[in-house]
């Protein structure tokens, strides 16, 4: 059934009602799309599982893939989870609010629905005035994944959930578009060593300043990996547009020349191509049409760009998109390659 989704705009420090009554909608079982720092959320009461389910038929998101619930405070993470380890607790008192998410061992209350039965759920606070003010105003948990479909991009406007989820929500909050522009790091606190699923803006090394040795259990190079990955999420295709990606990876000239003679190659072809380049590329290399990166030594603008320059290439119909894989990869670089590795086709080392 189709679905009236209201859109609330909140700008400024008004719009305390716009809050509530979204805050309404989920404290009743409805779903709202709101901003957090890294990427929009679809949320719904993560201890309503009617309420869940309904994230899951919105986004077309397969059932065995579990959510992030999101709390406005480490009392309210208390009460969904057995224990917290010291590790998560350091890590809660640095990083939260803030994107970084914890995989804990998960208590009674929390449904199977939410945690796509597994026996812990991931927790985060997010860094993010609306999201928290909203969290507080429905009263409760509010597990939600990015509120794009199944696959696509994660949306960085409310732009971007209109398009993917109109009719299918019951509501969205505007809050223009996100600070960070990638979704959180997760890691699994249950196991002795923690464990890294999925990278965002806090590092490896970041994590390791406050609690020593944290391993890295997810693969980037493997785009179907099997059935006993760890975090569920990281088998499914991700963050692909409809146009076919390549990403041309390795140091900056190189990738110019290879970007070169991929264009003349498909020009040939009729092809009309779209460019996620740097900004260093931008002013060397021309297509069809094309979206900045930013500079390539700063990757958290290319973490800001990704997904937005992605969907704004694909709405534009073009046949093929060619990734600039020459920005820095450490710090949130890491991340930005694990996203776009997992969106492209076809990757070229060069
Ligand atoms: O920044 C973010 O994390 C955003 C915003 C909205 O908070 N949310 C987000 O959710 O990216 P989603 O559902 O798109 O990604 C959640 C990831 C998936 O890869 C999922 O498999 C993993 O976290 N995950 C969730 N619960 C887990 C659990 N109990 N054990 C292992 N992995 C889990
Ligand atoms: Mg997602």
């Amino acid at each position: 059934m189709k679905k009236n989704t209201r859109i609330f705009h909140i700008s400024g420090s008004d719009n305390g009602d716009h809050l509530k009554e979204a805050g309404r909608i989920l404290r009743e079982g409805g779903t709202v799309a709101f901003p957090t720092e890294t990427v929009y959320g679809l949320g719904a009461d993560a201890l309503n599982e009617v309420a869940v389910m309904q994230i899951f038929e919105a986004k077309g998101r397969p059932a065995d893939n579990p959510l992030i619930v999101h709390v406005d405070s480490k009392e309210s993470c208390m009460k969904l989870v057995r224990s917290i380890p010291d590790k998560a607790l350091i890590l809660m008192d640095r990083f939260w609010p803030g994107p970084l998410t914890l995989v804990l061992e998960r208590n009674e209350v929390v449904p199977d629905v939410t945690t796509g039965g597994l026996d812990t759920v991931a927790v985060r606070i997010p860094g993010n005035r609306i999201a928290l003010e909203l969290i507080r105003h429905s009263g409760t948990p509010i597990a939600a994944p990015s509120a794009n479909i199944s696959g696509k991009p994660s949306p960085t406007t409310a732009e971007h959930v209109l398009h993917d989820l109109s009719g299918k929500i019951d509501a969205i909050v505007d809050g223009g578009e996100v600070v960070i522009g990638l979704e959180s790091t997760v890691i699994d606190m249950t196991s002795a060593v923690p464990a890294i699923l999925r990278p965002g803006k806090i590092s490896k090394e970041e994590l390791e300043m406050y609690i020593g040795e944290v391993i890295i259990a997810y693969d980037d190079n493997v785009h179907h990996v099997n059935e006993t990955v760890r975090s569920p999420g990281m088998k499914y295709t991700h963050y692909s547009p409809e146009s076919r990606v390549i990403l041309v990876e390795g140091e900056h000239d190189r990738v110019v020349s290879r970007i070169k003679e991929l264009i003349v190659d498909f020009s040939l072809r009729d092809t009309k191509i779209g460019l996620l380049v740097t900004e260093e590329t931008e002013n060397i290399v021309h297509a069809d049409i094309s979206y900045s990166l930013g500079e390539k030594d700063k990757p958290e603008q290319a973490a800001k760009n990704l997904f937005i320059g992605l969907r704004y290439l694909d709405e534009r119909n073009v046949d093929i998109i060619i990734v600039d894989g020459s920005f820095r990869p450490d710090g949130i670089g890491a991340a930005v390659f694990n996203r776009v590795r997992k969106a492209a086709d076809m990757i070229i080392k060069v």
